[in-house]
């Protein structure tokens, strides 16, 4: 098994080490829309190289299991495993997501980034199936994804190194890309996809509940949250959360 994260994995996991933009949006919005996972059990889905599992042992979930397509995005993650002080205790497992057994029934499903690389509806209903069937009756899942609303007209991402192509025609499928501005620009390539697409695949494999949540601020002391209000009046990404129907 092999993606254009097994050629960039060193790359893109000390981007994300550094960006300012998953510290002080994307992890805070993902936590909030997560809720408490206190002693919970998560399953990251697209762990990469296990920038949110780490961050949810760090804050108190008993189990977690990281499973990412791209064997040297795992061999990353399990490096970085053996480093921590003290030991995490994060499982990290090779798969497809879209041909993901069950590994447990989790509290809570965590996919920051997965659908997007769906290139067809099917492989994004199998995706979500997979993630419905490893989550407990009543749990919850919350994903990053693509703005599918993302104006390209206007104010750019790009001050925040971020310079998304967007598809000619917003085609559900459309190939598009990111370039992630960084010393040597990084160009992730995936696929658009429709607001209604997400829902619809997301209800299909069983998920109700289904919510869009805009990224928001969490700034540190010292952060200056005023640079990010370009990036809030056109988004690159969003996040969405949704649950596994308690039964009856
Ligand atoms: C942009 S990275 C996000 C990594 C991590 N979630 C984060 O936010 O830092 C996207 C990840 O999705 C993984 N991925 C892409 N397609 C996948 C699939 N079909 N199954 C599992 N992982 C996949 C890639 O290998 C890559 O590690």
């Amino acid at each position: 098994m092999s993606n254009q994260y097994d050629q960039i994995s060193d790359l893109y996991a000390s981007a994300a080490d550094r960006s300012v933009f998953k510290k002080i949006l994307e992890c805070p919005t993902l936590l909030a829309i997560l809720g408490s996972i206190e002693g919970m059990s998560v399953l990251d889905v697209a762990c990469g190289d296990g920038y949110y599992a780490r961050l949810f042992r760090q804050r108190g979930a008993a189990r977690v299991v990281g499973v990412d397509v791209s064997e040297r995005m795992i061999t990353a993650a399990r490096r970085r495993e053996r480093e921590e002080q003290p030991a995490l205790g994060v499982e990290y497992m090779v798969h497809d997501a879209a041909d993901m057994p069950v590994l447990g029934s989790f509290d809570r499903v965590a996919a920051a980034y997965l659908l997007n690389y769906a290139g067809t509806r099917g492989q994004m209903l199998r995706m979500c199936e997979g993630m419905f069937a490893n989550l407990a009756v009543g749990g919850r899942l919350a994903a990053i994804l693509p703005n599918p609303d993302f104006d390209p007209a206007g104010p750019s991402p790009v001050k925040y190194g971020i310079a998304p192509r967007p598809p000619e025609d917003r085609r559900d499928g459309g190939a598009m890309s990111v370039d992630l501005l960084l010393d040597a620009p990084l160009t992730l390539n995936f696929f658009y996809w429709s607001r209604s697409a997400y829902e619809q695949t997301l209800a299909e494999a069983g998920f109700r509940d289904i919510r869009w949540h805009p990224l928001e601020c969490s700034p540190e002391p010292g952060d200056d949250a005023a640079f990010w209000d370009d990036y809030l009046a056109n988004p690159h990404a969003i996040a969405m959360s949704c649950s596994r129907p308690q039964l009856g």
